[in-house]
């Protein structure tokens, strides 16, 4: 395993994604992870960008331990000058201006030592950069392995230990050959094995999860039908059988028809006997009169807690005196890899943005009140990766390619407070949405899309009537991780279709439009 210590860059994950696409795990730590307390031994270290500056009080830095480790380092743009800032403080300080963009990285060759990080590049490769900071002097024993026009020392490296930094950023696609760089680092410079492969990673982890669980106990899990719960069941099914009891929460605010089309997709291809529980009137009677996206998000939550408890005496009670009794004593959540680095961040909880609550606060009062455990099997992997996972499991393409859709649902998708109608209104034109999007074969094509409701009212007309309606919101983005996107470029023609048939088949909508906001500054959802 590689570590990537991360100093908070908005791209760390991405070298952790460049690797593993190499064939080589990596996990990500802070950086200010105590590197000696870790069970395991990294057989090297990336250190990530930041934004900080390595010379500012407060700025964060990593455990002195980790240059005794004795394995190799290498620090990437803040990483890059968190090395030469250790060994001498002066030799980092501010450039004239911030260099942000592409660069011609002329490779300098000096010995058969130094010369392994850039082995089978020639003597340049076209590199993004993005500092403000940059080194102004070579820290003791190091030597200049790359430079361009506007940094003298774009890569440097120890005379005699494996220890490199770049100022530019590998992990990035605008840097085409970075891959082949970080392979020369952490396959033949840190001697990893390339062997990290998804068809071990299912074996293992059924492995994992029975041992985990032992031969009597009952697993809980959530499932949406959304890739991420879909994937987990499957893995939970194949590892532990009947002994893993799918429930879905019927919470008023699903898509049009989700909930049958859910159940019986599961139980005719995955063998899943999903249990739906309806409890749609519920939440509507508690969601009434709530705008506030923090609050309508903790009363959900809440109300699923209680539910979930409720099933799990259910359960119990159900499998007595059946050869699966036992006690419900884990609950499957189908974190993601990106859910674990935000709540990895060396920064704290603070910045949270949004209280996911499949990720937040729903386990931790379940895990107090009812002493169950939680059992993650996606916690290291992408969505992309978790996708590869499905189809290797036989899950169908259309389950595999399936937008995500929040737990809380349409309640996030309507600005205001929520009431039956508005659910309607925006289950209505979300149809009209998608289905239009499926057949002019665009599905694919966009990673998650919705129609969302604004709850103020506009004026429309239809024939001679005066109507006042609300405003129904288009979104459609393609990301790649779900931590960044851009917005899906239709055809304006395509657009007022659709905005045509919502106002027609949908009563109560007199305006539809578009949200052109990319990820940041507007999140996926509209709260
Ligand atoms: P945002 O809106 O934060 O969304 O850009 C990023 C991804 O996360 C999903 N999302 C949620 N999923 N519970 C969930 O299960 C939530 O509370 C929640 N909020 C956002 C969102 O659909 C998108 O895929």
């Amino acid at each position: 395993t590689i570590l990537v210590l991360d100093f908070g860059s908005q791209t760390s994950h991405l070298i952790l994604r460049r690797l593993r696409a190499l064939g080589v795990f990596a996990e990500l730590l802070p950086c200010t992870t105590k590197v000696t307390d870790l069970s395991w031994k990294p057989k090297g270290i990336v250190f990530s960008g930041g934004p900080s500056s390595v010379y500012d009080e407060g700025s964060p830095h990593v455990d002195p331990a980790v240059f005794e480790l004795d394995v190799p380092i290498l620090g990437i743009c803040y990483g890059c000058q968190e090395i030469a800032w250790r060994i001498d403080s002066t030799s980092v300080a501010r450039g004239e201006a911030r260099e942000y963009g592409h660069a011609d990285v002329n490779i300098v060759k000096v010995n058969s030592h130094v010369d392994r990080l850039f082995a089978g590049l020639g003597d340049g490769i076209s590199a993004f950069m993005s500092h403000f900071d940059k080194l102004i002097s070579l820290p003791t024993d190091f030597v200049v392995v790359a430079a361009t026009k506007n940094s003298e020392y774009a890569g440097i490296a120890h005379e005699k230990k494996p220890i490199f930094g770049v100022q530019f950023h590998p992990e990035l696609e605008h840097t085409p050959r970075g891959s082949e760089l970080l392979r020369n680092f952490s396959v033949d410079i840190c001697g990893a094995q390339p062997n990290w492969k998804m068809g071990d990673f299912v074996q293992l982890e059924i492995a994992r999860i029975r041992d985990l669980v032992g031969d009597r106990a009952l697993v809980l899990g959530a499932v949406s039908g959304g890739v991420d719960s879909t994937v987990g069941a499957t893995l939970m099914r194949q590892a532990i059988g009947d002994r893993f009891k799918a429930i879905l929460i019927d919470n008023g605010c699903m898509r049009f028809n989700e909930c049958e089309e859910v159940k019986e997709t599961l139980g005719k291809h995955l063998g899943i006997d999903l249990t739906v529980v309806d409890a749609g009137e519920l939440f509507l009677r508690l969601l009434a009169g709530v705008s506030d996206p923090e609050k309508k998000r903790k009363i959900i939550g809440s109300i699923f807690v209680d539910l979930f408890e409720k099933e799990a005496i259910r359960i119990e009670e159900e499998a007595k005196n059946t050869p699966n009794s036992g006690k419900v004593e884990w609950f499957l959540q189908g974190t993601l890899y990106p859910d674990v680095i935000e709540s990895l961040s060396f920064r704290g909880p603070s910045a949270t943005i949004k209280t996911h609550h499949n990720v937040g606060g729903l386990p931790e009062r379940m895990m107090k009140g009812q002493g169950l455990r939680l059992i993650e099997p996606l916690r290291l992997l992408f969505k992309d990766e978790v996708r590869a996972i499905g189809r290797q499991l036989g899950i169908h393409e259309s389950l595999v390619n399936r937008h995500p859709f929040p737990g809380p649902g349409i309640a996030i998708r309507i600005l205001g407070d929520v009431t039956k109608e508005r659910v309607e209104i925006a289950r209505k034109a979300d149809f009209i949405f998608i289905t239009m999007i499926k057949e002019a074969g665009l599905y694919d094509q966009i990673s998650q899309a919705y129609a969302g409701l604004d709850t103020s009212r506009s004026v429309g007309v239809f024939g001679d009537q005066r109507v006042w309606g609300y405003i129904v919101i288009l979104r459609a983005v393609r990301t790649k991780d779900f931590m960044s996107a851009e917005v899906f470029d239709f055809d304006n023609s395509f657009l007022m279709n659709v905005s045509r048939a919502i106002c027609n088949q949908v009563e109560g909508v007199s305006r539809v439009v578009y949200d052109l906001t990319s990820k940041p500054p507007g999140t996926i959802e509209l709260e």
